[in-house]
């Protein structure tokens, strides 16, 4: 496991550079729409877990207090440039989401953006178990996802982009996180496609004991 996340620091602190530029077309004509609906309802204390560059900052409830946490110093650096650009109140801190550095039910909620496509299949359990570890029990826990198309011509695109997504950001499109949720201890509540059947968007809950 340790080399896995030491391979995934050095992909996104060699894109971190890049990172906004290239997501640039991909933000404005799907993710913008799609990160509002994610925050949709959501209040108190938030964690954003991969929070990246700071994409989703615009997109804070007001009344909220929200704690980003990212594996990569370079992606957090962009982050804490964006953070001072928007005059944005997050606190941010370098943490693997597999190994949480916070105690037990810190947040009232938890959003996690396309951080469940770049894990790998062996820490998508370790990772849900942590969300759901620090999230309170009457929480929620959203997750943004890609998914493989079924519509066979959107599959074919998405097949011959899998290979530069798997370089550049050591990522996957076809993850399907929901599957690990039981054994997480996680409730599926929601599954709502936010875009044709490529982008997803999950809630889930810690289960009730
Ligand atoms: C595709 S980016 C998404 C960033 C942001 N959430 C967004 O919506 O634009 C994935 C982010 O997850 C971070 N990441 C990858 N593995 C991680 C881990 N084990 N723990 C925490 N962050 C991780 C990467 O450094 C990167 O910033």
């Amino acid at each position: 496991m340790i080399g896995q996340i030491n391979r995934k620091i050095k992909v996104y602190n060699r894109v971190a550079i890049f990172y906004d530029i290239l997501d640039l077309p991909f933000e404005h004509s799907r993710y913008k729409s799609l990160r509002k609906i994610v925050f949709d309802g959501l209040s108190g204390s938030l964690l954003d877990a991969g929070v990246g560059t700071g994409r989703n900052f615009p997109f804070y409830p007001k009344d909220s207090k929200v704690t980003g946490i990212d594996l990569s110093p370079a992606m957090l650096h962009r982050a804490r440039i964006r953070q001072r650009k928007l005059r944005i109140s997050v606190t941010l801190k370098e943490m693997n989401v597999t190994a949480l550095n916070f105690p037990d039910n810190t947040f009232d909620n938890v959003v996690a953006t396309f951080l469940f496509c770049v894990l790998e299949e062996s820490q998508q359990v370790f990772a849900l178990n942590e969300l759901r570890r620090v999230c309170q029990a009457r929480g929620i826990i959203r997750i943004l996802e890609y998914s493989i198309s079924q519509n066979p011509i959107r599959r074919f695109i998405m097949k011959l982009w899998e290979p530069w997504v798997k370089h550049i950001y050591g990522a996957a499109f076809d993850q399907r996180t929901e599957q690990y949720a039981e054994t997480a201890g996680l409730e599926l509540i929601e599954e709502r496609w936010l875009y044709k059947d490529i982008i997803k968007m999950i809630s889930l809950s810690p289960k009730s004991l």
